[in-house]
Order: C-alpha cells, then sequence, then structure tokens
C-alpha cells in the first residue's frame, strides 16, 4: 500500500515546559519544578503523529526569524516531513507554549501565539491534493475557511482550542474531532454535518458518530500515565492516517486511541510520539 498524502495547517510552536509536583493555583507560586524545551504546537504535533505512523505529510504553518524557528521543527525536519511551505515571519515571533505538567501527568498550557496568528489564506493556496487535510483551531480560521478548498477526500478539524467556528465550516468537514469539553462547547452542531465526528472522553475513551449515530467505541487502553501533552494530537494524526487509508471507522479508532496511548507514557509532545511499528506491536498484544 502507497502512503497516504496527509496536508496540515496549523500551528508550530517552542514548549516550554516545567515539570512540578502539582499544578499552582491562580495567585499561587510553585518551586522545585525540572524544566524542559520540546517541539510542539497542535498543528506541528499531529504532523509529526502522521509522519511517524506512515504518511508523507506536507505542514502549511508560520514562525519567526527567531533561534526558537529551528527547535519548533527540528524533529519535523528530522522525521522527513515536507517543510516546503512552511513561512518565515519577519513580523513576529515564533510561537511559544508555556507548560506546567504534574506528578501524575495532568498539564496546563498558555500559548503566546506569535507567527502562528498570521497564517493567511494565501499561505494555503496550491497545498495539496492530498488523501486528508487536517487543521485545528490553533491559527486563524480564514485559514482554515483555504484549507477547507484543497482537493482532498477527507476534510479534518480538530476543534482546540474551542472557540466559534463557522455552522458551513463545521458542516463542510468530513471529519470533526472534539474532546468532551470541546464536545459541550459546540453542543448539537457538531453532529449536524453528514461526516464522522471524533469525541475523545479522557479515562472513558473516544466514540465515533456518523450522521450523530455511534458507529464505534474504544474503552481507553490501561497505561501509565507520564505526560499527557500532546496525546490528543496523537490521536488526531493517527485517526486521519488510517481513514486516509481506508481502514473501517472502528479499525480506525482502535488505532488512533492505541496511538494515543502510548504518547501519555512519554515525556513531551513530539518526543513521546509513537511509530507505525510501536503502534501496530501494540495492538497485536492487546488483541
Ligand atoms: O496539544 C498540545 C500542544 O498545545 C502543545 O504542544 C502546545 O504547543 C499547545 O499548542
Amino acid at each position: 500500500m502507497s502512503a497516504a498524502k496527509i496536508v496540515i495547517v496549523g500551528s508550530a510552536n517552542l514548549d516550554l515546559v516545567a515539570a512540578c509536583e502539582s499544578l499552582p493555583a491562580p495567585g499561587e507560586t510553585v518551586t522545585g519544578a525540572s524544566y524542559a524545551e520540546y517541539p510542539g504546537g497542535k498543528g506541528a504535533n499531529q504532523t509529526l503523529a502522521a509522519r511517524r505512523l506512515g504518511a508523507e505529510v506536507s505542514m502549511v504553518a508560520r514562525v519567526g526569524t527567531d533561534a526558537n524557528a529551528e527547535k519548533a521543527l527540528a524533529l519535523l525536519r528530522a522525521d522527513g516531513v515536507d517543510l516546503s511551505r512552511i513561512i518565515e515571519d519577519e513580523n513576529a515571533p515564533t510561537g511559544v507554549a508555556l507548560i506546567a505538567v504534574d506528578a501524575a501527568g495532568e498539564n496546563m498550557i498558555v500559548v503566546a501565539s506569535g507567527a502562528n496568528a498570521h497564517l493567511e489564506p494565501r499561505d494555503v493556496a496550491g497545498a495539496g491534493p492530498a488523501d486528508a487535510v487536517l487543521c485545528q483551531l490553533e491559527v486563524p480560521l480564514g485559514a482554515i475557511e483555504a484549507a477547507a478548498t484543497i482537493d482532498t477526500g477527507l476534510f479534518a478539524i480538530n476543534l482546540a482550542p474551542a472557540m466559534p467556528v463557522p455552522a458551513e465550516l463545521l458542516e463542510r468537514a468530513d471529519l470533526l474531532i472534539a474532546n468532551e469539553a470541546e464536545a459541550e462547547f459546540y453542543g448539537d452542531a457538531l453532529y449536524r454535518g453528514s461526516g464522522l465526528v471524533a469525541v475523545t472522553l479522557g479515562g472513558e475513551g473516544a466514540i465515533l458518530y456518523r450522521e450523530g449515530q455511534e458507529v464505534a467505541r474504544m474503552p481507553v487502553y490501561a497505561v501509565p500515565v507520564i505526560d499527557t501533552v500532546g496525546a490528543g494530537d496523537t490521536f488526531c494524526g493517527a485517526l486521519a492516517v488510517a481513514l486516509a487509508e481506508g481502514m473501517e471507522d472502528g479499525a480506525a479508532l482502535r488505532f488512533a486511541s492505541a496511538a494515543g496511548a502510548l504518547a501519555v507514557t512519554r515525556e513531551g509532545a513530539q518526543p513521546s510520539l509513537p511509530w507505525r511499528e510501536e503502534v501496530e506491536a501494540f495492538l497485536k498484544d492487546k488483541a
């Protein structure tokens, strides 16, 4: 089987991560954390996830001309993502995410979008054709609307972070992916189109709907939780790859759930992303 071709239109950040015993409450200072920097951003994480799971991936994004840009793109470059459509923006810094992760693997994230907020429809023009196009909501809606016009069999939006999206865009999508809170934010609007809707439920697993009817459900895989940052992105990238390859609904949901489970067992967003062989071995083990 030839590799699925995927275009991702989204954000690239440098994640500045403090691992602490417990997350601070508003106004509180916690000390004793360890610090690390990792490439991140929902768009870039989903790009790398799809790449490591066997797809040919091209990413459309904006970074700054600062030193953080190369750090943010390092793993995408190392793993063979097509970066020819990455724009260096002279007027904005590379996006950064300030992340705190506690001992149970829970996290808090604040994103300073920088160049991601400047992604324009003209940056997307000419991308594709592709078997799948995948977007998130860390870049302006205009860029996502432009992505919706790319020639593809599967136009997908991960509705993270949740924000108002025109109804036509939701209905245009062949696949919407939301976590529990995001699904609550969009309510019935999530199910008005004729495409698939995947809802992840944290410890309760994930459900896939078609035209509002449940078509597949996966309980969560029990794994040791080290760091949940990037797990949702792994699920999104994996689901796009699986559906672009033609897997049926249940198998695609199982594949994405296994990839997401493996991602929580390791630190960092992108360093934690699993490879195809690992996901297949994990699934074989759980069969
Ligand atoms: O989904 C996780 C990602 O959200 C992090 O990598 C961070 O950059 C933020 O975009």
